[in-house]
C-alpha cells in the first residue's frame, strides 16, 4: 500500500528560506494534501468510503466500488441513501475514455394524473405530494445500480450487494449526527407504525455508540443481492411495495414497477475555458444550469477578483439568475417536452443574455423574465465520487428527495420509500413543499421523470480527467458544484480552500441573494447591498464530496468539512 503525500502548490519553495518550525507550521496551514497513486472514494458516511476503497484494494472498478457505496449508503445513509429513490450517475470509462451517464430518476406512476393533488375546488391538498404513499415516484436506484454493474462491474454482483445486507443485518454504530437526525425526524417518522418500529425501537430514540440494526431491510438486501434486480421490479419486494401502495391509498403497480427502465443519456458537455465539463442533461436541469453559469461568466477577468469578492459575486449570481429563469420555462423530461437544450447553450443566445450582467448592478429578477415560474427540490440527497487505478470515475448523486423521504416504509422490508413526486410542479403558480412554484415542462404526467437540480459531474482537461464532484442540496446543488469549479479552475484554491469558501445562492425567484452564515465580511456585504441585492443568510448547507486528479494521475479528495463524510484512497 503506498500512500504518497505531495504537494500541489509551491509550498516547499516558499517555505524553504524560513525557519523549520515555521516552515512546518506554514506548510499545515498551506495546501498540504494527501495524494494517492491508485483509488480514491468521497461519500457523506464515514463506513461507506471505507468499503468503497476496500473494494478498489480488492481489486474491484470504480462502478463495483460505487455499487457497493449504493447499498451502504442505503444502510448507514438513511435519510437519503436509499433503495427506494432514484438519481443519476456520470461515468468516465478510462479505457474508451467515454463518459457516459446513467438516468435512473422516479418516474411518475401511470395513474398519476395532473390534478393528483388538488380538491375539487383546485386547491393543493396539504402534505400529499411529500408525506404517505401518493407522494412516491417509482423507485429506480436498484435498477440504476444493476444496470451501472451490468455495463462496467467486474466483480460478483452478490459479493457487492451483500456487504450491506451485513451491515444491516448485524448493525452499525450510530454517530451524533444520525442520532440528532433521528431525534429531529421523530414526529415525523412516527406518522406511520411500519416506521416508527424501524427508525424508534422499543420506543425509543437510538442514541450515539448504539448499534442500528435493520432486519428487514436486509432480508430485501440479500433477496437483490441473490435475484438481481427482478427482486425488486418483479418478485417479492415488489408484491411488497404494491401491497404497502394499496394499504396506504398509493398509486404503483406491480406494472409500473415492471416497465421500470434506467435510460442511458448523452450527458451533458459544455467547454469551459479549456475544460470540458460533464454533468447531467434533463431530467435534470443540473447540466444546462451550471453550463450556461459556466459560460456566461466565461469571458470575465478573475483575475482582476478574489475568491467571494463582491463583484466575484455579482458576476456570479446574475449568471445564475439568467440561467434559473430559463430553468424554470424551459425544462422537464425530455421524453415529454421538447427542452431546447442546444439553444439554452447556444453562444449567441448566451452573448445576448450577457449583456444584461453589469458589474455594481443587481437586476431585478422581474425584470429578466416577467411573470417565470420555478421549482426547486429539497437539501436532502447525497453525492459520491470515485475514481480507480484505472483512470475510470463515478460520479454519483440519488436522493429520496425530503429527509427520509414519504417517511413511508414497505411493508415487511422496511425500507423508505421517495416523495419524488413533490419535484413535479403540482399546481402551477403553487408554491411546492419548499416554497416555490413549478411550470408546464414539469407538469405531472404518467410515467413522467420530474426535474431534478442533482448535478453529478466530471471535468477533463485535455481529454484527461481533472475533477470529479457533486453535493446535495436542492437548487443549490447547482452553485455549489459550479462555484467549486470556478475555485478551483479560475481562483486555483486547492479542495480544501475551494470547499470552506463561503457558499452564495441566487436562483431568480425568489429575488434574494442567500449567503452562508458567518463567512462574508460586512464589508462585502454592503458592497453587494450597495449593487441592489437584497441579502439573507442561511445556515451552512450542502455536503460537497470531490476527487481531484493531477496529470501524472495521483489523486486527492475533500468531503466537505459541513458534513460527516470522509475520503479515503490508497
Ligand atoms: N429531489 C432533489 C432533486 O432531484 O433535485
Amino acid at each position: 500500500m503506498l500512500r504518497y503525500i505531495k504537494n500541489r502548490s509551491v509550498a516547499l519553495l516558499a517555505c524553504g528560506t524560513v525557519f523549520l518550525f515555521s516552515f512546518l507550521l506554514s506548510c499545515s496551514a498551506l495546501k498540504v494534501e494527501t495524494y494517492y497513486e491508485y483509488g480514491i472514494v468521497a461519500t457523506a458516511s464515514p463506513l461507506a468510503t471505507d468499503i468503497g476503497v476496500e473494494i478498489l484494494k480488492q481489486g474491484g472498478n470504480a462502478f463495483d466500488a460505487a455499487v457497493a457505496v449504493g447499498f451502504v449508503l442505503a444502510v448507514v445513509h438513511p435519510e437519503a441513501g436509499n433503495i427506494g429513490g432514484g438519481g443519476f450517475a456520470l461515468l468516465r470509462d478510462g479505457e474508451t475514455k467515454e463518459v457516459m451517464s446513467l438516468d435512473f430518476r422516479e418516474t411518475a406512476p401511470n395513474a398519476a394524473t395532473e390534478r393528483m393533488y388538488l380538491d375539487n375546488d383546485s386547491n393543493v391538498i396539504a402534505d400529499l405530494s411529500t408525506v404517505g404513499a401518493k407522494a412516491v415516484g417509482v423507485p429506480g436506484t436498484v435498477a440504476g445500480m444493476y444496470a451501472l454493474w451490468e455495463k462496467k462491474g467486474s466483480m460478483d454482483w452478490f459479493e457487492l450487494v451483500s456487504i450491506a445486507a451485513k451491515l444491516a443485518d448485524s448493525g452499525f454504530v450510530v454517530d451524533a449526527y444520525l442520532e440528532s437526525s433521528f431525534r429531529e425526524q421523530r414526529a415525523k417518522l412516527s406518522q406511520f407504525e411500519t416506521t416508527a418500529e424501524i427508525f424508534y425501537p422499543n420506543n425509543q430514540t437510538i442514541k450515539e455508540s448504539n448499534l442500528f440494526v435493520q432486519n428487514k431491510l436486509a432480508k430485501a438486501l440479500y433477496l437483490i443481492a441473490a435475484e438481481g434486480e427482478d427482486s425488486f421490479y418483479d418478485g417479492e419486494i415488489a408484491d411488497s411495495i404494491v401491497a404497502t401502495m394499496v394499504a396506504q391509498n398509493g398509486l404503483i403497480t406491480k406494472e409500473d414497477l415492471q416497465s421500470y427502465a434506467p435510460v442511458w443519456r448523452e450527458p451533458l458537455h459544455v467547454k469551459f475555458d479549456s475544460l470540458d465539463i460533464y454533468s447531467m442533461a434533463p431530467p435534470s436541469s443540473g447540466g444546462i444550469v451550471i453550463g450556461q453559469i459556466l459560460k456566461l461568466i466565461e469571458p470575465f477577468d478573475f483575475s482582476r477578483y478574489n475568491p467571494n469578492s463582491a463583484e466575484y459575486i455579482n458576476i456570479f449570481s446574475e449568471a445564475s439568475k439568467l440561467a434559473f429563469a430559463d430553468r424554470s420555462k424551459h425544462l422537464g423530461d425530455p421524453s415529454f417536452y421538447n427542452v431546447p437544450v442546444e439553444r439554452l447553450l447556444d453562444d449567441n443566445y448566451l452573448d445576448n443574455r450577457r449583456e444584461l450582467i453589469e458589474i455594481g448592478k443587481a437586476n431585478e429578477s422581474d425584470a429578466i423574465l416577467p411573470g417565470g415560474m420555478l421549482q426547486t427540490e429539497s437539501d436532502q440527497t447525497t453525492h459520491f465520487s470515485i475514481a480507480d487505478k484505472e483512470g475510470n470515475l463515478v460520479s454519483i448523486t440519488y436522493t429520496l428527495n425530503a429527509p427520509y423521504g414519504s417517511k413511508l416504509v414497505v411493508n415487511g422490508f422496511g425500507f423508505l420509500l421517495n416523495n419524488e413526486m413533490d419535484d413535479f410542479s403540482i399546481k402551477a403558480g403553487v408554491q411546492n413543499l419548499y416554497g416555490l412554484i413549478g411550470g408546464e415542462a414539469n407538469k405531472i404526467e404518467s410515467n413522467k421523470r420530474m426535474l431534478s437540480s442533482m448535478s453529478p459531474t466530471i471535468v477533463l482537461k485535455d481529454n484527461e480527467p481533472l475533477l470529479v464532484l457533486g453535493s446535495p442540496g436542492g437548487s443549490k446543488i447547482i452553485t455549489v458544484v459550479a462555484q467549486a469549479i470556478v475555485s478551483i479552475t479560475r481562483f486555483h484554491l486547492n479542495l480544501k480552500e475551494a470547499s470552506e469558501l463561503g457558499r452564495f445562492h441566487h436562483q431568480w425567484v425568489p429575488d434574494v441573494l442567500y449567503l452562508e452564515k458567518d463567512r462574508f465580511s460586512q464589508e462585502i456585504q454592503n458592497k453587494l447591498q450597495s449593487y441592489g441585492y437584497q441579502l439573507k443568510e442561511r445556515e451552512a448547507y450542502s455536503d460537497i464530496q470531490m476527487i481531484y486528479i493531477n496529470p501524472s494521475h495521483f489523486k486527492t479528495g475533500m468531503s466537505d468539512p459541513r458534513g460527516r463524510g470522509t475520503t479515503a484512497g490508497y
